[in-house]
């Protein structure tokens, strides 16, 4: 994993969206695997703004949803749905047969991840993957642990991604998560790992320590070969 620090959200988020735009001039067709939150936001809009500039650019990619909320209504604020089509789907013009994502109102999460993995297995691996880390070390929703797990699956939420500001939405504090696994996210062949926010100081400090742990799943990522871990500074506090 490579490491680079930024002194502002912005000018964090601008390496982002030049490191995916590059990719995609590259292969028009990428599958990009989005994560949700407030740390990739900013990285959104200015792909947004590049889409504006660059007629096309979007036009064949294709986009997989990293995680959902059980037991949300898709067009809930707080969604990872929500969230995904104002920021990208819309925006970008990326419409339903480019677009592959956990239905969050599914009254059968399990199947619904089978039939994730299911498509996964015939799209993927994924070629971009960009994610976001929760103070706990999570990624996606693969919550720390004795053991990760490779593939599409449940997962039961730890309190801190309970709390996370998406959910204030719901009414209700969410249990359950559908989220892309271990092996779906180290499959990918590019990921971009932002960092961002004094929250996270914590969380950085772990992943520097370099010490590879299911109880830190972003710890994983020293693993893989082409990782790159944007850090904005300005937040994250190291001293
Ligand atoms: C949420 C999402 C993750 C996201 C993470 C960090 O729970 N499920 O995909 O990356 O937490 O969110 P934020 O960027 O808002 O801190």
């Amino acid at each position: 994993m490579e490491i680079k620090f930024f002194n502002s959200c912005r000018s964090m988020s601008e390496s982002a969206c030049d490191l995916i735009v590059d990719f995609v001039r590259k292969k028009p067709d990428a599958l990009l695997c989005a994560a949700t939150g407030d740390t990739p936001t900013q990285t959104y809009q200015l792909l947004v703004e590049e889409h504006s500039r660059s007629k096309g650019l979007f036009a064949k990619i294709r986009l997989v949803k990293l995680d959902e909320w059980c037991g949300v209504r898709p067009n809930q604020d707080g969604s990872c749905e929500d969230y995904l089509q104002k920021h990208l789907l819309k925006p970008l013009g990326i419409t339903g047969h480019r677009y592959y994502s956990f239905k969050s109102d599914s009254s059968e999460p399990v199947k619904e991840c089978e039939r994730m993995a299911e498509i996964l297995r015939k799209i993927g691996p994924i070629d971009v993957a960009v994610l976001g880390v929760g103070v706990n070390g999570h990624i996606g929703f693969n919550e720390p642990g004795d053991v990760l797990t490779p593939f599409c699956h449940v997962a039961q939420l730890a309190p801190s991604s309970q709390g996370h500001s998406m959910t204030r939405h719901f009414g209700f504090l969410p249990q359950l998560g559908m989220t892309l696994g271990m092996a779906d996210i180290m499959s990918a062949t590019f990921i971009l790992l932002l960092i961002a926010g004094q929250s996270k100081t914590d969380v950085f400090k772990t992943l520097l320590s370099r010490k590879i742990s299911s109880q830190c799943p972003a710890s994983v990522l020293w693993l893989h070969p082409h990782t790159v871990c944007l850090c904005d500074n300005s937040s994250v506090q190291l001293e």
